[in-house]
Order: C-alpha cells, then structure tokens, then sequence
C-alpha cells in the first residue's frame, strides 16, 4: 500500500504533503543524475532543448546557462500540474523573456511541431510512461533528424524499487525502453555505465 502510494506521488506528485515531501527528496537526491543528464546531452549555445519530466526543475536550472546564444532555447514538460507550477515558479525570468516554455502535458501529447528539438535529457521518468512507445514516436517526432536524446538513472536503485513494486509494471526496465526507441526509428541506441565519486549510474544514449 505505501508502495503504491510513493510510486503515485513519484509518477504525479500532487499538491500536498507527500508531494512536497517527494519535491525535496528529488531536489536533494537527483541533482547528481539531473547535472548528467543535460551534460552528456552535450547542449550547444544556439540549442533548442526539452527536458521531460522535469520535476522540480534543478535540470532545467543548469540548461538555462548553457544556451547563451539567442537563438537557444528551452522547453519543459511535466504531467504534474505540482511540479509544472514549482518550476514555473523557479523558472520564472526565463519564461517572461520567452527563453524557456514550460508546458503541463503527457510526454505521449507534446505541444510541439515536427523536428525543432536538438537535445532531449530526462531523468527518473520513463517508468511511469503507460505505453513506453506512445512516448518514444512522440520524442521522435519533436526531435530533428541526427538530435541526441540522454536518460539517466541508477539502475541499482530503480531495480530495488521496482522489487518493492513503487514503479508499476516492468516499463522501468532500460531494455522495454531502449526497445521503444528502437521501434520509434531511433538509432545507436545504447546504454553505458557512468561512474561519480559516489555511485555508480547509468545514462541511455539516442539518435533520432
Ligand atoms: C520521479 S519524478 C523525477 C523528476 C526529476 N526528473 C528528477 O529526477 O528530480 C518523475 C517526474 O516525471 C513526471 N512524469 C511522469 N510521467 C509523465 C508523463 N507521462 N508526462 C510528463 N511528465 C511525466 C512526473 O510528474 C514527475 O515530475
């Protein structure tokens, strides 16, 4: 039952005191899967950038700086109408000067046109997606051929979370998504393992 509860509020967390409780446990314990996730994106100056998912918004934080140029750009997007006003919030002077957009959307319906996105980076996300392949076409389709797409996360700790049933279904394994990349006419898929001074992590590599 907990179990069930923690994986709602990690999947949509909401208004209220888990979901701020989850807030603070995301911004404390993923910074270092988020910093890595828009690094190994390898973003450009003159970008256009979309970030899935973003949660409370420390990924997004670290974007913002890299596209210096004004043609670079930053889109956001998260299902939780919680996390899209947290960030909005934090985001907020780079969304008055139309730097950044944030959208309150399902990644399977993005509000997009075809083919503007360079780099795509998420984290800690796709395990909550109910159709793994609805996600990917949509990620295709946004991206501009030859754009990377970066995911990063623990295995080790999704695995054992998983175990204790918090992520529903088997969507978390890396295999059922790069499956979906694969069959969305992503190439070179692949996963590689990262080391950071304190653990181990794992980041999946795209091509569109
Ligand atoms: C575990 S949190 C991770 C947040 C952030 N990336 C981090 O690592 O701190 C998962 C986030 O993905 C969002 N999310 C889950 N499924 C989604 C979907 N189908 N479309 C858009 N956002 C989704 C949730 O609302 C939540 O903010």
């Amino acid at each position: 039952m907990w179990a069930e509860k923690l994986g709602a509020q990690l999947g949509n967390p909401t208004r209220s005191l888990a979901g701020w409780m989850v807030s603070k446990v995301l911004r404390k314990r993923n910074h270092v899967l988020e910093e890595n996730a828009v690094l190994l994106s390898g973003i450009q100056p003159g970008d256009t950038v979309l970030e899935l998912g973003h949660g409370p918004g420390l990924g997004l934080q670290l974007a913002a700086t890299l596209l210096t140029k004004p043609t670079g750009h930053l889109i956001g997007v998260d299902y939780s109408e919680y996390m899209h006003q947290m960030a909005s919030k934090q985001m907020k002077e780079h969304v008055a000067s139309g730097k950044v957009n944030l959208y309150h959307c399902d990644v399977a319906a993005l509000p997009l046109a075809d083919s503007i996105v360079d780099k795509v980076f998420h984290c800690n996300c796709y395990y909550f997606w109910p159709d793994l392949r609805k996600g990917a076409t949509e990620i295709h389709r946004v991206m501009k051929p030859g754009g990377l797409m970066v995911t990063t996360l623990r295995l080790s700790n999704v695995a054992a979370m998983a175990a204790m049933r918090v992520m529903p279904g088997e969507n978390w394994r890396p295999e059922a998504y790069m499956a979906a990349l694969r069959d969305s006419g992503f190439t070179d898929v692949r996963m590689e393992d990262k080391e950071h001074k304190q653990f181990t992590f794992q980041a999946i590599y795209a091509t569109a």
